[in-house]
């Protein structure tokens, strides 16, 4: 949530900054601010409410706000409102405004995070004579770094990691020093932050996509780490003020992978990329054939000795792991046990004999995920972390990372890094079965044929997109629709319910469509939209039959089902075919009429498709 973004070098700034937040607008998109010095001259602050285009109009695309060293960033608001007075740069400063204008301020700050005391430490402050203008925890935090600052006389980083030591929460942190024009200092704590260096230029981002344009050469400042950052030069320090080097980093993605490319929207076109993402991302972990996860670290005898497999994650990264679940059962015959992290992160789950504990992210940075995983570590058990975004603070810390190749994903609904993830879960059950001897030799080829067919019958579900274009507009007025599925089918529902409620705001729910009659069919009245997911052969009849008691409760049926059953037309109006694959991995074809029904409602009812209300791409705060 949020995104920071920073820049020092011999070209004018505010343009470049814009261009960055134009980047990193899917982590919030309330309001947004710019700080910009010119050589000594004081820090020049401008702020808008709602998106980042209102910034740019009041800037005039960036050129009225002159210099070459500057901070920015784009709000999803946590404390306060989404107001101007509320919006970052916050700065040091007792101005009773907004904080906006040349600011007569020692420190000014860009904040990603949540201060977690940030009351405690703004009275403290009160008491010290400062005086606040916003409702933020990110005013504090630039006041309190003031405060060391002064009180010590020390030097920025001092400062700083003083400051750290203080604050209890999470932060990635942007700040200019009145005294040292040209430079901006950072520093991180489970919040992302990277930082990129070139020729006689430096930058900062919350995300690579910001800064891919200007450099490839990137930074992974660790937890607990400050930075000083000049044109050319950039320094790491611990807590202790002491420096420290970080390895460079050379991102490898391609940077039109991070552009519409010509599509209306980044969702479309990820929808798009989704052969790609899964042929990517199989194709790095079979090779020959064979099934290497040499790259995870993961040994055959990690995997063979293990008794229990838990997978953790939020949202449709949930999702995948139910999926996951039921083919994990299937082919391994492991015990498998899928939590939501925010849950799992506060249970007292036992962690009996050799668990394996798989966190799934795309970003690497969810707050709850990355909480659930140091619980995982805490109570002993292996982790495994299925990830997009390398270098990530998931990432990092997991024992074992497997990558996912989505490359770069901007709409906040997820779709290729979802696809990608189902794909390595699956290739994970594969070898799972194989090293444990639950399928034989003649299945593990069988197995990893049939998923090698998957990104092209990805390609062959696309071409079908007009016919849901045309479906999602009958229904684009619904105010509920229901998504029911048995087994894998009911794992596929919840994403398809989600991917619905999160980018049209129509009221959608998934049920195992055995538990309808347990209550929720009293919901069902005439027209509601029933959608049913048919493609697991022997639960097909039992959820036909349930589709069915809908319908003579009034409702519209629509299902998805595999080429070839067609008898299923005798009882719903509107099919949507998938072609046939080995049952375990169909989901990977029957979420992708779900996402382009999505997309073409959200289109239709004009909303705002990459970029829903309320919702940031990556959740870094509890
Ligand atoms: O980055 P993560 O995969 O950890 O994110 C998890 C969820 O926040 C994410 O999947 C969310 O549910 C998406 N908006 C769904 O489209």
């Amino acid at each position: 949530m949020c995104g920071i973004v920073g820049y020092t070098g011999g070209h004018q700034a505010a343009p470049i900054l814009l261009d960055g937040l134009s980047r990193l607008e899917y982590r919030g998109y309330d309001s947004a601010g710019l700080a910009v010095r010119n050589g000594e001259s004081l820090a020049e602050v401008v702020k808008a409410t709602g998106k980042l285009y209102h910034l740019a109009d009041k800037t005039d695309q960036g050129r009225s706000l002159i210099g070459t060293c500057g901070i920015g960033h784009t709000r999803w608001a946590t404390h306060g409102d989404p107001s101007v007075t509320n919006a970052h740069p916050h700065v040091s400063g007792n101005c009773t405004g907004s904080g906006s204008g040349a600011v007569e301020s020692d420190v000014v700050g860009v904040h990603n995070g949540i201060i977690e005391n940030f009351a405690e430490l703004k009275e403290k402050l009160l008491h010290h004579g400062y005086q606040f203008y916003s409702d933020t925890d990110t005013e504090v935090v630039v006041k309190l770094v003031d405060y060391y600052y002064k009180k010590y006389k020390i030097g920025p980083i001092d400062a700083i990691t003083r400051t750290m030591v203080r604050v209890r929460g999470s932060y990635a942190l942007a700040l200019m020093f009145r005294d040292y024009p040209g430079e901006i200092f950072a520093a991180r704590k489970d919040s992302p932050l990277i930082i990129g260096t070139a020729d006689e230029a430096a930058y900062l981002a919350s995300d690579v996509p910001a800064i891919l344009k200007y450099t490839r050469q990137v930074y992974y400042i660790d937890n607990l780490q400050a930075a000083r950052i000049a044109p050319g030069s950039v320094k790491f320090y611990d807590l202790n003020g002491d420096e420290v080097s970080l390895p460079l980093t050379e991102i490898t993605w391609d940077a039109a992978a991070a552009e519409k490319g010509g599509y209306e929207h980044f969702m479309l076109k990820e929808i798009h990329e989704q052969p790609t993402a899964v042929r990517d991302t199989l194709n790095s972990l079979v090779k020959d054939g064979q099934i290497d996860l040499s790259a995870t670290g993961l040994t055959d005898d990690v995997i063979g000795s293990l008794t229990q497999v838990d997978i953790v994650a939020c949202g449709s990264a949930w999702h995948v792991g139910m999926a996951a679940q039921y083919v994990i059962e299937d082919l391994v015959k492991l015990p498998v046990r899928v939590e939501l992290a925010s849950e799992f992160r506060y249970r007292s789950i036992p962690m009996p004999g050799n668990t394996l504990v798989i966190v799934i992210s795309q970003s690497g940075e969810t707050a709850d995920s990355l909480a659930a995983l140091r619980v995982a570590k805490e109570r002993g058990a292996t982790t495994l972390a299925v990830v997009n975004v390398v270098g990530s603070t998931i990432a990092r810390e997991a024992d074992h990372v497997l990558y996912t190749l989505a490359g770069p994903e901007i709409a906040v609904a997820t779709t290729k890094a979802y696809s990608a993830q189902l794909a390595a879960l699956d290739v994970l059950a594969v070898q799972m079965a194989f090293l444990r001897g639950t399928v034989s030799g003649d299945q593990y080829t069988h197995l990893l044929e049939e998923l090698a067919t998957i990104p092209d019958k990805i390609r062959r579900v696309l071409e079908d997109k007009e016919r849901l274009q045309w479906f999602s507009s009958k229904i684009v007025n619904a105010h509920d629709i229901f998504f029911i599925g048995r087994g894998l089918d009911y794992a596929i529902s919840l994403e398809g319910s989600l991917k619905m409620k999160e980018i049209s705001y129509i009221h959608s729910e998934a049920y195992a469509a055995g538990e309808l009659k347990h209550g929720t069919i009293s919901l069902i009245e005439n027209n509601t939209l029933v959608i049913g997911v048919l493609t697991q052969s022997q639960l097909f009849e039992k959820t036909v039959s349930n589709m069915v008691e809908c319908k003579s409760r009034g409702a519209y049926l629509m299902g998805i089902t595999t080429n070839g059953n067609f008898a299923v037309e005798d009882s719903v109006n509107f099919t949507v075919y998938v072609p046939r694959t080995d049952e375990h991995f169909v989901s990977s074809l029957a979420v992708i009429p779900l996402q382009l029904l999505a997309y073409y409602t959200s289109v239709n009812r004009g909303l705002d498709v990459d970029k829903p209300r309320n919702l940031a791409k990556s959740v870094t705060v509890e």
